[in-house]
């Protein structure tokens, strides 16, 4: 297929799912690559119940890759539900610590999603992991035995993303969106974008 052809959208799927998969979906498989994991691997996400972590959760353990998903107490029954096999509460006491007893020897490889995570995400990589970042937080001082790095863009990672689509459309892969907004809130559904608390992925229909 050539690089700028259209996507076509499986006859099962409603134009707003399609509209709400490409960023996030994207970012997810973009995010798979870097990680570059294997089954039996662990994997720490910081922020998984937004609309990339619920697509990683998902891609990964369907690899058998074990995840770990950080968000507050509200999503983790949700995060349990898409496959990840434990949950922590980020704004809770000693979350960190708490893991670090369930994993001593650290997890392979960490996904900081949100913005300011990189750096707890280090400290629950074992030595010779890697931590990759989505949002940035460049500013952080890496540890010398942890590679740090931001997902790259490919043009090749279409085909994937076709796949995505595919798997969704057949409900392999679970599309969650939280809400549909009108037009006429647009600016409501990106106050609650900024908000950095949204399950899945918010869709405003034109
Ligand atoms: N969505 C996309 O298509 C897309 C594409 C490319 C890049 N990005 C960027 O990637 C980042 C994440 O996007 P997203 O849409 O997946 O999610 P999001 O809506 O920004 O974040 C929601 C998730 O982050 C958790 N969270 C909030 N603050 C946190 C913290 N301090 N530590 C750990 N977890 C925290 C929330 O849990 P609780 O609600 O339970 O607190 C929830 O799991 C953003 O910076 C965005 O700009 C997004």
């Amino acid at each position: 297929m050539p690089q700028d052809a259209l996507i076509p959208l499986p006859s099962k799927m409603s134009f707003v799912e399609g509209a709400a998969i490409p960023i996030a979906g994207k970012t997810a498989l973009e995010s798979m690559r870097a990680l570059n994991l294997k089954s039996g691997d662990t994997l720490f996400i910081a922020g998984a119940s937004g609309a990339i972590g619920t697509l990683v959760i998902q891609l990964a353990t369907a690899q058998g890759i074990i995840v770990i998903g950080s968000a507050s107490q509200k999503n983790h029954s949700y995060m349990l539900s898409l496959g990840a096999q434990k949950a922590v509460d980020y704004s809770g006491p000693n979350w960190a610590q708490r893991l670090k007893q369930w994993i001593p020897e650290g997890v392979t490889a960490a996904l900081a999603i949100q913005p300011g995570t990189v750096e707890d995400s280090m400290d629950l990589v074992k030595d010779g992991g890697t931590v990759i970042t989505v949002s940035g937080d460049d500013h952080v001082k890496p540890k010398s035995d942890i590679s740090v790095c931001q997902i790259q863009h490919h043009t090749d990672t279409k085909e994937a993303l076709i796949r995505l689509i595919s798997d969704i459309s057949v409900g392999y892969i679970q599309l969650v969106i939280e809400r549909i907004y009108p037009f006429q809130q647009a600016l409501e559904a990106l106050k609650k974008t900024e908000t950095r608390h949204a399950r899945g992925k918010s869709v405003v229909r034109v």
